[in-house]
């Protein structure tokens, strides 16, 4: 679940429950101090009791200023009486508009304009896809702008999947890869969003395409979102222009697979220690106690916690079911690994871990996640230089989410291996189990494992992967009976970003973005799995990835009640 301010305000209050309710949920949400009655899952039930037993008093509740009920208006098309003047937009490579290729946005062959250019795998089938916004019906000129050293291309250019036409396209040969042409053809569009797409119909794939440009009635750019609209239909979701593209609503409660029970769709309600009364623990020895016995608790850490550790000695926090434990503070740093072994219903968030720096030990990894653990959400944490891995999640755990995370190596160490899903070929337990969602990461300096994976169904979305001017030898790698869906995510300067490893699957949805990358970007080929989650109202396209996590990814919540 997402905190959707308007359908939690609208349910909350047709509900009759008291308004100190709502107030206390959006503040929450906003990520004011949150009152007693909220519901959210990091919930208080009254103020925090600190563990050496001086209690806090209760803060008042915070007076609703009518600027802190934002409800995002949802931004309404034109009335189809409306008729719109006549305007030309260009679609470029990493911009609005452009939503998908089935290949990579390359600039070696000079003469494009924008970031680049669009070149789809050489095969049959392969295709590059945008979307517009168009305000009333009626016909638009799409002008393909492209290069062609080869024999002529040709494809299929379907509106719509097909409901508003498709036609042939033939991108001639221009005279080389350099020497940049135009393709001009007229296409029905309907009020509202309409994906366009052109799928390539001989085994060479598609030309190179620098741009398209679109001519028609009051034509904007789609942020690839939404569903297209059908001519029957209006539309009903918003496309370019309107407020927030791409801030999607602050995230709190968990998202993704820790939501759901096993592989199903069955939901599951990710809450920790759910209303347990807070405990602001100051010493490790609290913390430990807390988090490792058997009542739900909401743990808040006071301070740097724990003495470090190194190989297998050394301070380690074992965290037991129905656990929220969060940082208080920005930054704040936990001087011990984390395990989570056959527990469920745990949130992680707002905690800093900085390994002893990588090696080939057998050493504890900055978290685990093992054993019968599930619904396990890791939120706004960094796991820095783990000595074997940052984050690994293996031997039979299930339904993992981790959001806003960063995990990242600061030296070459030689095992900058991040996040390890399945230890072995040889896990029987985790067969059918290991289903991860990743959405907001920012992966640093990592040189393998984002993730290396057995057995699951892993998500990787709106992620961004960056060098930081270490070694990179591979990023997402989908070994034995994993499948990984691979959507919108940004890599700079990663080696095979998609590594091709025989036994798993990867398939690319959306527009992800190869940014001076080199090797794999193909994966296995797919198709993966269809996550049973609801995560769109959050996706944003790849091109805003960067921008977005910017200040927000890590350990950077203001207060234990703060999302974002
Ligand atoms: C060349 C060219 C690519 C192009 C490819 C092709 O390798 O540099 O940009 O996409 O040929 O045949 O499609
Ligand atoms: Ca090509
Ligand atoms: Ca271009």
């Amino acid at each position: 679940m997402i905190c959707n301010k308007k359908r939690h305000l609208g349910q909350r209050l047709a509900s009759g429950i008291v308004l100190a309710s709502a107030v206390a949920l959006l503040s929450a949400c906003d990520g004011g101090v949150e009152q007693p009655g909220s519901s959210s899952a990091t919930a208080v039930s009254s103020a925090p009791v600190v563990s050496s037993s001086v209690a806090i008093s209760s803060s008042a509740a915070p007076v609703v200023s009518s600027s802190s009920v934002i409800i995002p208006s949802s931004s309404s098309v034109a009335s189809s009486s409306e008729s719109g003047n006549v305007n030309t937009i260009i679609l470029q490579e990493n911009q609005a508009g452009f939503c998908a290729v089935d290949g990579t946005i390359d600039s070696n062959n000079m003469g494009f304009s924008g970031d680049g250019f669009a070149n789809t795998d050489n095969a049959e089938g392969q295709s590059i896809s945008w979307q517009v916004n168009a305000q009333t019906s009626g016909p638009a000129t799409l002008e393909f702008r492209f290069a062609n050293g080869g024999d002529p291309r040709s494809g299929d250019l379907s509106v719509n999947s097909g409901a508003n036409g498709t036609q042939p396209v033939t991108l001639a040969n221009t005279g080389g890869w350099t020497d940049w042409a135009t393709e001009s053809v007229t296409v029905d569009l309907v009020q509202g969003l309409n994906n366009i797409k052109v799928t390539a119909t001989s085994d060479q794939g598609l030309a190179n395409i620098d741009s398209l440009t679109v001519t028609g009635a009051g034509v904007s750019a789609g942020d690839c979102g939404g569903v297209a609209s059908s001519s029957a239909m209006q539309s009903s979701s918003s496309a370019s222009g309107s407020v927030g593209v791409g801030e999607p609503p602050a995230q709190c409660e968990a998202m993704g697979w820790a939501t759901r029970k096993g592989r199903s769709s069955t939901p599951f309600n990710v809450t920790g220690g759910g209303n347990a009364q807070p405990i602001i623990v100051k010493s490790f020895a609290d913390l430990s106690k807390y988090a490792g016995d058997g009542s739900p608790r909401v743990i808040y850490i006071d301070g740097t916690l724990g003495g470090g550790w190194s190989g297998r000695s050394g301070d380690r926090l074992i965290v037991k079911s129905n656990k929220t434990i969060i940082g208080m503070r920005p930054g704040t740093q936990l001087k011990a690994p984390i395990q989570i072994k056959d527990a469920s219903n745990v949130i992680i968030k707002n905690i800093v871990i900085k390994g002893p720096g990588s090696s080939s030990d057998q050493a504890w990894d900055n978290i685990v996640i093992e054993g019968a653990s599930k619904n396990i959400w890791v939120d706004h944490s960094e796991f820095w230089n783990g000595q074997d891995g940052n984050a690994d999640v293996v031997k039979g755990a299930d339904n993992v989410t981790f959001t806003w995370n960063i995990f990242g190596y600061t030296n070459n160490g030689g095992h900058n291996f991040s996040n390890l899903v399945a230890s072995s070929d040889n896990e029987p337990q985790s067969v059918g189990k290991l289903n991860i969602t990743l959405m907001f990461n920012h992966f640093r300096g990592v040189a393998q494992r984002q993730p290396r994976c057995r057995f699951g169904d892993i998500h990787v979305v709106n992620n961004l992967f960056t060098k930081d001017g270490m070694a990179s030898d591979n990023g997402i790698s989908a070994g034995k009976q994993c499948r990984v869906l691979v959507e919108n995510n940004h890599f700079i300067g990663i080696k095979h970003p998609v590594h091709k490893r025989s036994g798993g699957k990867s398939e690319l949805r959306g527009m992800n973005i190869f940014e001076n990358t080199s090797g794999d970007t193909a994966g296995n080929g797919g198709p993966a799995f269809e996550p049973p989650y609801e995560y769109k109202s959050l996706l944003v396209p790849a091109s805003q990835v960067k921008g977005l996590l910017q200040g927000k990814v890590g350990a950077t919540l203001s207060s234990p009640s703060a999302c974002e």
